[in-house]
Parts: structure tokens; sequence; C-alpha cells
């Protein structure tokens, strides 16, 4: 097995506010860092590429160019809005090998069982992702809102605000509930046969693809799936910056010695 790895990092981290996720603290180095270095030391690993933003790449490779070079990796120009075209681009500068690995630089904590599982199964089926059973009741609701009045008495707010000052709250009605069964939630790496992965990046239309065992299910190919990680968070908000710190059992900056906060 010749494994190269391509992790797209050249998101906007908008859900995130306005700091950018992949420059996080994660125990003393940034998440990106910690994410790249799940790979380094895996002997089917011979090469990574990371997808950095097109727009902002010069300053990417002054903030990460130095330590992903000490770990042999290489940065490539990543897609302006879609996760897809990072993929892309990242496929057109991928050395020869025989598996292409895809995984989310926003996912810093997969576990070595996981790889392990995951690499094992990739020797014999030539798709494999990782997923974890849905654990929730799954709804789908109606797109428009309906906005709902505050009537919470508040007597001086009102005098001084008026309307204004009374929060209104959306609500959606739902449409229907999900038979949850036989459904499960995708995680990556997503392991692939370079062959097939080159050819489902081939089609047309690679637009709507979430993630990239989608595009290897349109060409009507087969696609398994291993047992994930609930632990495998995709950081996308703050709070799950919390979680992976807490999983990981690091400490935010500011809550280390001060000496060892940046
Ligand atoms: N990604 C990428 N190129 C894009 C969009 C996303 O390489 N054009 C990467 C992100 O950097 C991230 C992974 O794909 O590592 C998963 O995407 P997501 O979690 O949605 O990250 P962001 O797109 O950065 O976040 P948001 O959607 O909140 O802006
Ligand atoms: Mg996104």
């Amino acid at each position: 097995m010749n494994v190269c790895v391509i992790i797209p990092a050249a998101g906007r981290s908008e859900r995130f506010g306005t700091a950018d996720k992949l420059a996080q603290d994660l125990g003393g180095r940034p998440l990106l860092m910690r994410t790249v270095e799940l790979f380094t030391k895996r002997e089917e690993v011979n090469s990574i590429l990371v997808a950095a933003p097109p727009d902002s790449i010069e300053d990417f490779k002054n903030r990460y160019g130095a330590s992903l070079g000490f770990h042999g990796a290489r940065i490539v120009e990543g897609g302006r809005t879609e996760r897809w075209e990072s993929i892309r681009n990242a496929l057109r500068a991928a050395p020869e090998c025989t598996h292409i690995a895809v995984h989310d630089a926003a996912r810093p904590a997969v576990s070595k069982a996981l790889l392990d599982r995951l690499f094992e199964a990739a020797q014999s089926l030539a798709a494999v992702v990782p997923a974890v059973e849905i654990a929730a009741t799954v709804k789908r609701v109606a797109e428009q809102t309906t906005d709902v009045a505050d009537h919470a008495e508040d007597a001086l707010a009102d005098a001084i605000l008026g309307e204004a000052g009374r929060q209104s709250i959306p609500a959606r009605q739902v449409c229907e509930t999900i038979d949850r069964r036989g459904l499960v939630e995708v995680q990556t790496p997503q392991i692939f046969e370079t062959e097939l992965l080159r050819r489902a990046y081939e089609q047309d239309d690679l637009g709507g693809a979430t993630d990239d065992a989608m595009l290897v299910e349109r060409l009507g190919e087969a696609v398994y799936v291993v047992e994930g990680d609930r632990a495998n968070i995709k950081v996308t908000t703050p709070a799950d910056l919390k979680l992976v710190r807490a999983l990981l059992g690091v400490r935010a900056p500011s809550q280390r010695p001060i000496h060892k906060r940046f």
C-alpha cells in the first residue's frame, strides 16, 4: 500500500465565527498541524498534500509552510468555494500512489485504532469510509419560518424599547420524522484506490458533492462503510473545539501556565 493523503484546508470557517478554526491552539500547536501529524508516522503513507485557501495562500505558507515542510507535506492551491474543488485541485498534484485518503483538516481527533481499521479494510475494498449510526431522532422541517413573539412581560423594556425590544423566536413546522434504521453519519478519512477516485473526479458534474464517496457512488461503484468513532469530531463551531480539547485532554491556552500559552 502506497497512500497519498489529501487534506482539504481551504475552507472559510464561517460557522466558527470570526477566527480561523484551523489555526486554533490544540495543546500548543495549531489544529491543522495536529491533523497532519495523524498521518506522518503511518508507514502506509508516502505523501501528504494540504489544500490551502487560494486567496490567502501566501499567508498560509508563512504560517504553516515550515512545519508542513518539516513533515514532508506539500501545500497545493485549494478551491475558492466548494470542498470538492480543493480535492480536484489536489488530485492534479498527487504523485504516483496506490490509494488516496481524503481527510478533513477540521478533524484532529482520529484514533490510531480507526486508522488501523480503515487501512486494513482498504487492502481489500476499493472505497472505504468510516461512519457511526445516527443516535438522534431526525426530522425534516419546512424551510419557511414563523416568527413567534416573545410574550415575556417586561413593562420597563417595553416602555423604553417598544415593539423593537421584544425578541422574536423563529419556529419551523415539522414535515416528517425520518426512519433512522440503516442511516449512518459518515466521517473522514475516506480511502480509495487511486484509479477509482480519479475516475470519480473526472465526471462532468461534481456539484453538490459534500464528501468524496458520493462521487464514487455516482459512478455506480460500491462504497463500503466501516465502524467510525464518535470522538472523530469535525470542528465546526467553538463548542466543537471545546469538546475536542476535552477528548484529547489538552487545555485551552488561557488555562495553561503563562509560560506555556504560546
Ligand atoms: N474545505 C476546503 N475547501 C473548501 C471548503 C472547505 O478545503 N472550498 C475544507 C475545510 O477547510 C475543512 C473541510 O473541507 O477542513 C470540511 O469543511 P467544513 O468543516 O465545512 O469547513 P469550512 O468550510 O472551513 O467551514 P464553514 O462551512 O463553516 O465555512
Ligand atoms: Mg464548509
